[in-house]
Parts: structure tokens; C-alpha cells; sequence
């Protein structure tokens, strides 16, 4: 007797952050090693995962959205499971399944080691949302998505507690690897052929296990075969001066840091519990660019926080004139259930907030316009990620400075590898150049 024996597919659709980007490449990964294979498309896939966002409402709209489309793809085909992962997950728990019938798995971030277990179990509908305390211990194979670069988690959770910030509530509280777990990994990724590692974590400069953060960038360091390190996120208040030592003395350290300010304001950034004042994020910035001249600094802001008078949004726009940042991502202020700030007096109409946020991009994008001219004429080294989105006959990759260039295709040059680039010219978003 002959037996058939068909491989199952899974599809992974992600919302959010590089920390979601990286965990669905970890499902992947153990889904992969438990016999099933990627489906090309959704719509072959035996299993479908929505690895989700609960940052801001919109994330969350964008998911509901999707997960209404969804409903007609289980009543064509009702063998395809359908799992429920990431913050939305862990926030709403059962509850999903009661609002969406057509939901089989529901899985917080804690628990995505569970994710191959889970999607075998046949008929009943399951959750995994404990707490994870032991989560940094485990090491899951991902199967990661970029050539050349690659996300590394060193850290898991938070215990910071914004006032604003659900991520405390879904991915629980700070934990760190042990850094020979992280060394073997990364070590890994070099002798596969990955050039770029960018760290991650909800807050890195608060990492610690059986060493610090700018400890554990020594040791990345002398990683042979890396060409570059990269980390995000950064919290301004835990940022040591010896990690500005580490980040000038290291040479695969590139020269970026992406260092959330969230408002210009002392004030709010007070009622956000942000733990400093603005005069103390400047004082870091003139530090590192003491430091190191080139460095480009990267930040995300809140418009509209509760109570925000047009005196603090005014020290908001002032704050960006003084700290010429080299971009920004900025957001309007979203009351997250459950948050201290969605529970705050003096909560602002979305057009006011909207008015901000405009004025807000408005100011940053003739400001990050300046700063790319600037460049134009210099050679910058970049690692290559592959064909650029709006444009076939173009590539695109990132300097150590983390920006974005768009060069013309060539056969010789594949993704992963670093090549020099003449800049040619700025735009708001990215440079244009060519080959050198
Ligand atoms: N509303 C708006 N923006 C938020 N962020 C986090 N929580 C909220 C919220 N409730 C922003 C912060 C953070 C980034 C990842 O998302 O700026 O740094
Ligand atoms: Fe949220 Fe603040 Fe933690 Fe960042 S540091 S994840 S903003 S609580």
C-alpha cells in the first residue's frame, strides 16, 4: 500500500514592530522543524497566523479588518485553522474567539514555543497565554526572511510601565539572555553569511544577565565574519556613558541609535513617566554627537498627549529645531485599554491631535531633507537588502547611518553584500546613488 503523505502549510501575516518581525520568523522557524512547509500564498496555507500589533488602534483596526476577510476564506475551505498571535492576543485572550468564531488559536508572545504543539492539537479550540518567565532561556530556531542582515532578540518584555505603553502588559516583565546563548547564535548567522545583526529588545541598555549591554557589544565585536551591529530600542534615560564609549570604540557598531524622545515637553514627558527631563535627553545627544560627529540620531514622538497645551507642543517643535534629528516616526497619542494615560484627564480631540502630528512631520521632513543634501557628493558603504520596492531595475540597501539608498540594478551585486556607493542625490525618504 502506498501512502500519501501531504506536507501542511502555514502563512504569516505581521502587524507591528520588528519585535513581531522577528517572532513570526521564530514561529516559522519551529513550524518548519515540526515537517510543515511556507505556503507561497495564503491562500495554500493549511494554517494561517496573524502575528498582531496593540500599539495604537489603528494597528489593531488594520488586524480587525483583516480578520473580517478572513471568515470567508474558512467558510470556503473550514479545514484551514486560523491563529491568532502577537499583543492583540495576549491583551483580548478567549474573548476572540467569542467575536470571531472563526478563530482556532490564540497565542500571546510569550508563548510562541508552544505555536507547533498548538497547530497539531486537532478540533479544539486553544489559548497560550501564561506568563513566561523562562521565555529568555529558550532558544527557537527562526527562519529568518532577509539575506545579509538578521534580528537577534537579546531581551524579552518591559518594566518601564510609559504611562501610554501597552507593550508592559503583553509581553510581560524584562527578561535578558544569557550572552553565550546569544554569542552561539550570532556566531551562527556569520558562518551562514549574515553581515548585519541588529540586536533587539524593548529597552537593550537595560539588558543584563551574566553581563551588560556595552560588555555584551565587545564580545559581539569579535564576531568574525560580522560586518555590522546594530540595536533597538533605546530608553534615554538607561543610556550610560559607556555605552556611547562602546558605540564610538567598536567598529562593527554602526553609527545610528534610534533614541525615542516622545515629547519636547518636560511637563508631559513627566505625566508619560518617561524618568527624564528634556534638557537631559539633550545633554545625551550632545554627548554622542561629541562622540561621534556623523552619527545619526533617529527618534519617535507622541502628538497629542493628555492635557498637552500649544506650549508643550511648541516645546515639542522647538525640541526638533535644536536636536536636528535625522528622522523621525510620529504618532498620534492612542488610549490603550488598561494604560494609565488612557485613563488621564484632559484627553485631546483627534483633530487637534492630527493638526499636531501634521505640524509635527511637516517640520521633521524639511529638516531630514536638509541633513540627506548634506550628503550628497560622499561615499557611503551599503548593504544591500534587494530590488526596491517601486522600482524593478533598482536596488536598495542601508548605510552604517542606517539610511536608505537606491542604486542601479547590476547582475554583479547580490543581497548581503556591502558595496561603496556614490550619494547623488536626497530625498525626504531616501538617497538616490550609484555604484563606486
Ligand atoms: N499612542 C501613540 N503612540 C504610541 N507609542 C507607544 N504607545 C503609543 C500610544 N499609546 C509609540 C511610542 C513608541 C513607539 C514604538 O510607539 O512613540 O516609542
Ligand atoms: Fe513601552 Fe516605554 Fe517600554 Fe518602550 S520603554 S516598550 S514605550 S513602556
Amino acid at each position: 500500500m502506498v501512502v500519501y503523505w501531504i506536507m501542511k502549510k502555514f502563512s504569516i501575516k505581521t502587524f507591528g514592530c520588528q519585535m513581531n518581525v522577528h517572532d513570526s520568523e521564530k514561529m516559522a522557524g519551529i513550524l518548519k522543524a515540526s515537517g510543515m512547509a511556507q505556503a507561497e500564498d495564503q491562500s495554500d496555507a493549511d494554517i494561517i497566523i496573524f502575528n498582531t500589533c496593540s500599539i495604537r488602534q489603528k494597528a489593531e483596526q488594520k488586524f480587525r479588518s483583516e480578520l473580517g476577510r478572513i471568515k470567508s476564506v474558512k467558510k470556503k475551505r473550514p479545514g484551514v485553522k486560523i491563529a491568532v498571535a502577537g499583543c492583540i492576543a495576549q491583551q483580548r485572550g478567549a474573548e476572540i474567539f467569542k467575536r470571531a468564531g472563526h478563530v482556532d488559536y490564540v497565542i500571546g508572545p510569550q508563548n510562541i514555543h508552544l505555536i507547533g504543539d498548538m497547530v497539531k492539537s486537532e478540533g479544539v479550540k486553544k489559548t497560550a497565554l501564561e506568563d513566561n518567565p523562562d521565555i529568555a532561556g529558550l532558544e527557537l530556531p527562526a527562519l529568518r526572511g532577509e539575506k545579509g542582515r538578521a534580528w537577534v532578540s537579546i531581551m524579552y518584555g518591559c518594566n518601564n510601565f510609559c504611562s501610554y505603553c501597552i507593550v508592559p502588559y503583553t509581553r510581560g516583565r524584562e527578561k535578558s539572555r544569557a550572552s553565550e546563548s546569544i554569542l552561539r547564535e550570532i556566531r551562527g548567522l556569520a558562518k551562514d553569511g549574515f553581515r548585519e545583526v541588529t540586536l533587539l529588545g524593548q529597552n537593550v541598555n537595560s539588558f543584563r544577565s551574566d553581563t551588560d549591554f556595552p560588555e555584551l557589544l565587545h564580545k559581539i565585536n569579535e564576531i568574525e565574519g560580522l560586518k555590522r551591529i546594530r540595536f533597538v530600542t533605546n530608553h534615554p534615560r538607561d543610556l550610560s556613558d559607556r555605552l556611547v564609549e562602546a558605540m564610538e570604540r567598536l567598529d562593527k557598531v554602526c553609527e545610528h541609535i534610534h533614541l525615542p524622545l516622545q515629547s519636547g515637553s518636560t511637563r508631559i514627558l513627566g505625566l508619560m513617566n518617561r524618568g527624564y527631563a528634556y534638557g537631559d535627553y539633550k545633554e545625551k545627544i550632545d554627548k554622542l554627537r561629541d562622540r561621534m560627529p556623523d552619527i545619526s540620531i533617529t527618534s519617535d514622538i507622541i502628538a497629542g498627549f493628555p492635557t498637552e497645551t500649544d506650549k508643550d507642543h511648541g516645546d515639542t517643535v522647538k525640541a526638533l529645531g535644536e536636536i536636528g534629528f535625522d528622522g523621525i516616526f510620529a504618532f498620534k497619542f492612542s488610549p490603550r485599554p488598561g494604560t494609565a494615560a488612557s485613563l488621564m484627564e484632559g484627553q485631546l480631540p483627534e483633530d487637534l491631535k492630527a493638526e499636531r502630528l501634521h505640524e509635527i512631520l511637516r517640520i521633521q521632513d524639511g529638516i531630514t531633507l536638509v541633513k540627506n543634501k548634506g550628503l550628497e557628493g560622499s561615499i557611503a558603504d551599503v548593504l544591500v537588502e534587494g530590488l526596491s520596492q517601486t522600482d524593478g531595475d533598482r536596488l536598495t540597501g542601508r548605510t552604517r547611518t542606517n539610511k536608505i539608498v537606491n542604486f542601479k540594478k547590476d547582475p554583479g551585486i547580490s543581497a548581503g553584500s556591502i558595496i561603496r556607493v556614490r550619494i547623488l542625490e536626497a530625498k525626504k525618504h531616501s538617497l538616490k546613488g550609484e555604484v563606486v
